[in-house]
């Protein structure tokens, strides 16, 4: 079903993600000390417990104390909650999580038919608590809601670096805010083997210099996930970034050992051997037990990026794809993968992987999720495979929320027929931690993962980038009272990075300087430092920026509004133009010789801030000349925009949003001439 948006007043809608109807009415429901819950139609531990943090988060806003919920005395309870049912025991893909939100000047009803639901229901009463000089209050509002997909994931590496069970289950209470609903862990990688195996252990003996999650530690997760109605879905990566299987396990590699666990990032030779009856029962008892420790119908079998050097290196392996019929390494793989889905199968599992996998040959069951592409999506939705999107939603490239906004898994003009359409299960925001540590992790992923969250469970229709940053910025407090540190570690990170070497004030404009710049993605980091490895520090400069600088991106705005004007000299908008040019001309100026006064990695961040410095000189020359209507030669332009085009790599790693409408103003100097 395709259901539209249908939001009065949403101007005053403070919700991320935004619900399918929300109307605002009359008055608001004040709340006070008095305030009470009341459970009136099902009730479980579950929903006790969700009631209970929410009722915390609640007191720790306000400062108030609320008594307990209590269970079917409704009749007076600011808050009434009637839940149907229980849901699934475990949640699972396509379960109801629709809920109803009535808030009257008297009382608040909050119905669903399933504790997931309610939970949903719950959030966003979060959001909508607020206070203004009469005290602290519910805005009298009617919301019904519903997800537009089923699957609304979350993907996180846990091998480049290793994640703390603490860290994982912060994400797990970010999810909840934006009603993210499936944690899909990467758990076995070139660079780590994070999950103990009891059948094979030197799985994570040898694989993983200790630092992996017991299988109890695990169902701990599980079912703090499944507290918060999110599914987790284990993805074992075979045959390909396999070498920390290969480490206690050299003999079902495709090229004799020994092994030793990768240190560094990119599409590693080792792979399993697919013509080995060993690989298969070895698969067989450690998917055995992962099917058994982990509730969730679906397994991932990863499948991505297997480079076939060893399979071509082998003559044994290419005997047997020539004895088999199998044509190439693909077909290699694809007879790998089939054996596999048997086993999957077996252990009564649904096989999940990338879009390897994708092959003809394989049954239709299966899944696939769309990393490199959406045409592979497409693809296996028109074979009759179901698929999940995570093209377009990879966090670690720190592309701007907007950008990852503007990708849908069924966009308007998708070509896929109705009953092609209801295979797409949804997406995945996916967090690659080659360039992540524990103490970076929750600023790579938030707040813009609450922007695919909202393309996860809103309409179509609900598409306005501006409207999305301003919820997203309220969006972001809700997440940090969750007790994500998006915010928090980067200050703290820079303290340690500045050190001893730059007093308060110095550090005061630095702080201020790193508010106007961004972190380079994975890319310009390969640029920037080749010689990184699992151990290398992740506590430079470009580790403490932010993924997306909101005052560029208000500044960027400013500009294009600028630029439409009349362009008056005397104009308030020009002077205001002007006046935060110079200032942080100023600001990056005095940065610039701070930091080179220095030494090492400060003195390495200096030429970041000459550059902005240099933009903002630049862009001051531009609005000069636009405003005054004098023209600027071709050539002045011309060099002006290849240095501000100079790529993060030499800056440190760091970008120059500023320098991108610093740009357009000089490019519209030129053509102001003619
Ligand atoms: C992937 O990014 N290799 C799935």
């Amino acid at each position: 079903m395709q259901v539209s948006s249908v939001v009065s007043n949403s101007s005053a809608c403070p919700l991320l993600p935004l619900p399918v109807e929300f109307v605002r009415t009359a008055g608001q429901l004040p709340v006070t000390t008095t305030f009470s819950v009341a459970v009136m139609g099902h009730d479980d531990a579950r929903l006790q417990g969700a009631l209970v943090r929410a009722l915390r988060r609640w007191e720790e806003r306000t400062g108030m104390v609320f008594a307990r919920p209590r269970t079917g005395v409704g009749g007076k309870a600011t808050l009434v909650v009637d839940c149907t049912g229980p849901g699934h025991a475990w949640p699972t893909v396509g379960e109801d999580e629709s809920y109803a939100l009535d808030v009257t000047p008297e009382r608040a009803t909050l119905r669903a038919a399933t504790v997931p639901g309610a939970m949903h229901g719950l959030e966003t009463l979060l959001q909508l608590l607020r206070a203004d000089a009469e005290g602290w209050h519910l805005p009298a509002v009617t919301i019904n809601d519903q997800p537009r997909f089923p699957w609304r994931g979350l993907m996180l590496d846990v091998c480049r670096h290793w994640v703390p069970l603490e860290t994982i289950k912060r994400q797990l209470d970010g999810m909840a805010v934006v009603k993210l609903n499936v944690l899909h862990l990467h758990l076995t990688d070139d660079q780590g083997f994070r999950i103990e195996s009891r059948t094979h252990p030197r799985l994570h003996e040898c694989g993983s210099d200790g630092l992996f999650y017991t299988q109890d530690q695990m169902r701990e997760l599980i079912a703090y996930a499944a507290a918060r109605g999110i599914r987790v879905v284990p993805e074992i990566d075979v045959p390909g970034h396999a070498t920390s299987w290969l480490v206690g396990y050299p003999e079902l590699a495709s090229q004799p050992g020994p092994y030793a666990i990768e240190r560094r990032w990119g599409i590693c030779d080792p792979t399993l051997d697919p013509t080995n009856e060993k690989v298969y029962t070895l698969i067989d008892a450690f998917f055995g037990e992962m099917a058994a420790l982990f509730p969730d119908a679906y397994l991932h079998i990863g499948g991505d990026e297997v480079n076939g050097k060893q399979w071509n290196a082998n003559p044994r392996l290419q005997e047997f794809i020539a004895a088999h019929g199998l044509k190439n390494n693909a077909g290699l793989q694809a007879y790998f993968n089939r054996r596999v889905q048997q086993l999957v199968a077996k252990h009564g599992k649904k096989m999940l992987g990338w879009d390897e996998i994708l092959h003809p040959d394989l049954p239709r069951e299966i899944c696939v999720q769309s990393w490199r592409g959406v045409d592979s999506m497409a693809t296996a939705v028109r074979l009759g495979c179901t698929a999940l999107l995570s093209c377009g939603y990879y966090l670690d490239h720190l592309q701007p929320a907007s950008w990852y906004y503007a990708n849908d898994p069924l966009p308007e003009k998708s070509t896929l027929t109705p009953e092609e359409a209801r295979r797409v299960l949804g997406g995945e925001a996916c967090m690659w931690s080659e360039w992540a540590t524990d103490e970076t992790l929750d600023s790579r992923i938030w707040p813009r993962a609450a922007a695919i969250a909202e393309r996860f469970w809103s309409p179509r229709s609900v598409t306005d980038p501006d409207d999305m940053y301003r919820r997203l910025a309220k969006a972001s407090r809700r997440l940090e009272e969750v007790g994500l540190r998006h915010v928090k570690n980067p200050a703290a990170m820079l303290r340690r990075f500045a050190g001893e070497a730059l007093l308060p004030p110095a550090f005061a404009r630095l702080s201020a300087f790193l508010e106007l710049v961004e972190a380079g993605g994975i890319y310009e980091r390969e640029q920037h430092t080749r010689t990184n490895t699992q151990s290398t520090p992740l506590t430079g400069l470009i580790d403490c920026a932010p993924a997306e600088s909101d005052i560029a991106r208000k500044f960027a705005a400013a500009v294009r509004a600028w630029l439409f004007s009349e362009r008056d000299p005397a104009a308030p908008a020009t002077l205001e133009l002007c006046a935060q040019l110079e200032a942080w001309r100023e600001l990056a100026q005095d940065v610039a010789d701070g930091l080179g006064a220095n030494f090492g990695r400060l003195r390495e961040a200096a030429p970041a801030a000459q550059a902005m410095a240099y933009a903002c000189t630049v862009g001051l020359e531009a609005v000069q000349a636009l405003a005054s209507r004098q023209p600027l030669a071709d050539d002045w332009v011309n060099a002006r925009l290849a240095h501000l085009s100079t790529p993060a790599q030499a800056h440190a790693g760091l970008r120059l949003p500023v320098a991108v409408p610093v740009g357009m103003l000089v490019a519209a100097a030129k053509s102001a001439r003619r």
